[in-house]
């Protein structure tokens, strides 16, 4: 798919702008703090509704005003879709083709994209909650039935961890009650389990290549962990079961779920060494990098039409050669979204087939 246009209203650094893309390459330059990051971040927010990690709705807005909107206008395999995002101080509202959609969970999987910024670091070395966020909104961007399915589990989850509290008090507390909520507990946790598991599976069918298309190197690998470490046709529900019965007496006394997705984490691994522990801040960085080409690979192949690739500031840290195999690699069939300080950074001949707009304090000029 395509971004063709964005408008924007009141959102961060930006009054009132439209933006037209090229299907191909963009390219945005702009010194520091003049709304480059801003810009991508429109275009994710207008994806999935919400700005990355931790950054509240209210920050969206521009200082000293009520609302803002983005709008875009998006060109698909099979057809053309508008949406239109609102925020005010006290809601959101989302609609495709003008229409209200209620429920997020079906207005989140109509467009997709994939990120790379400060963030996408982050992600890979801080807490292992950021991971477990990060891929709960990557699987959701392909499968609407996860976020459902999460939102229940979140659910139980809560009343699971209330009820332990309750029953740490009050040591006559109804066993069977916790029993129900064990039991819808597990059968939510086993779905969660396999909707991950699967995408790092197919994630690892591609990443290892992308990897060495940016750095020459073979080895990468994404690992998914988790409490419960079944073999193939493991009864996994009852091994969950089982395990949530033994530390029973260890939830009861920190009063909350220890065991289940809740627990998961995900590492980058090259050649069976733990990046995490002994990654450069390179090597981190073409990680990173690799899995999110292999996320356009995969989304392009499950949903039969290519993600829009936004790309904030890659540049720094990577040597040359990196540099111009990742723009080598860009010049194909996906939408990118680019952003630099420097247009010294790109290549002259790619820099010539792209569309470049110059950016300053929230105003756009056409570029080259
Ligand atoms: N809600 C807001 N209202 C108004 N201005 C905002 C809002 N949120 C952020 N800004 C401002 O937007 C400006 C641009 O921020 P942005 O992160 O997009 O810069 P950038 O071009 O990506 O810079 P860098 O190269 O340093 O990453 C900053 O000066 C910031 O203070
Ligand atoms: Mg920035």
């Amino acid at each position: 798919m395509r971004i063709k246009k964005i408008k924007l209203k009141n959102y961060r650094n930006y009054n009132d702008i439209e933006l037209n893309f090229n299907d191909n390459l963009n390219i945005i330059i702009g010194d520091n703090a003049q709304g480059k990051t801003n810009l991508l971040e429109s275009i994710y927010v207008l994806a999935v509704t919400k700005s990355f990690l931790s950054i509240s709705d209210k920050n969206l807005i521009k200082f000293n005003n009520k609302f803002a909107i983005i709008k875009g206008f998006l060109e698909c395999k099979n057809n053309n879709i508008s949406l239109d995002i609102l925020f005010n101080e006290s809601r959101k509202i989302v609609k495709i083709n003008g229409k209200e959609i209620k429920k997020l969970s079906d207005y989140i999987s109509v467009m997709n994209v994939v990120i790379f910024n400060a963030d996408s670091i982050r992600i890979f070395k801080e807490s292992p909650n950021l991971r477990r966020k990060y891929f709960n909104i990557q699987i959701s961007q392909i499968n609407r039935s996860y976020l459902k399915i999460l939102n229940d589990y979140n659910i139980v989850l809560r009343q699971r961890n209330e009820f332990l509290k309750i029953m740490n008090i009050n040591k006559d507390s109804d066993i069977s009650y916790l029993e129900v909520l064990n039991n819808k507990y597990a059968d939510l946790s086993v779905q969660i389990w396999k909707y991950r598991k699967k995408y790092i599976d197919d994630i690892n069918n591609y990443l290892d290549d992308m990897f060495y298309s940016i750095t020459n190197i073979n080895g990468l690998k994404l690992n998914y962990v988790s409490n419960i470490t079944a073999n193939g046709n493991d009864d996994i529900k009852n091994l969950l079961l089982e395990k949530i019965k033994n530390n029973f007496s260890k939830e009861l006394q920190y009063k909350m779920t220890l065991i289940g997705p809740n627990r998961d984490d995900f590492y980058f691994s090259l050649n069976n060494k733990n990046l995490s522990l002994f990654g450069s801040q390179g090597q981190i960085r073409s990680s990173v990098l690799a899995l999110k080409l292999a996320e356009v690979k995969l989304f392009t192949n499950i949903v039969e039409d290519s993600p829009i690739l936004l790309l904030d500031d890659i540049f720094s840290e990577l040597d040359i050669n990196k540099r111009n195999n990742i723009l080598k690699y860009l010049n194909k069939n996906v939408q990118t979204i680019i952003t630099t300080t420097d247009i010294e950074n790109i290549n002259e001949n790619i820099r010539k087939k792209a569309n470049v707009y110059k950016i300053k304090d929230g105003k756009l000029f056409p570029g080259k």
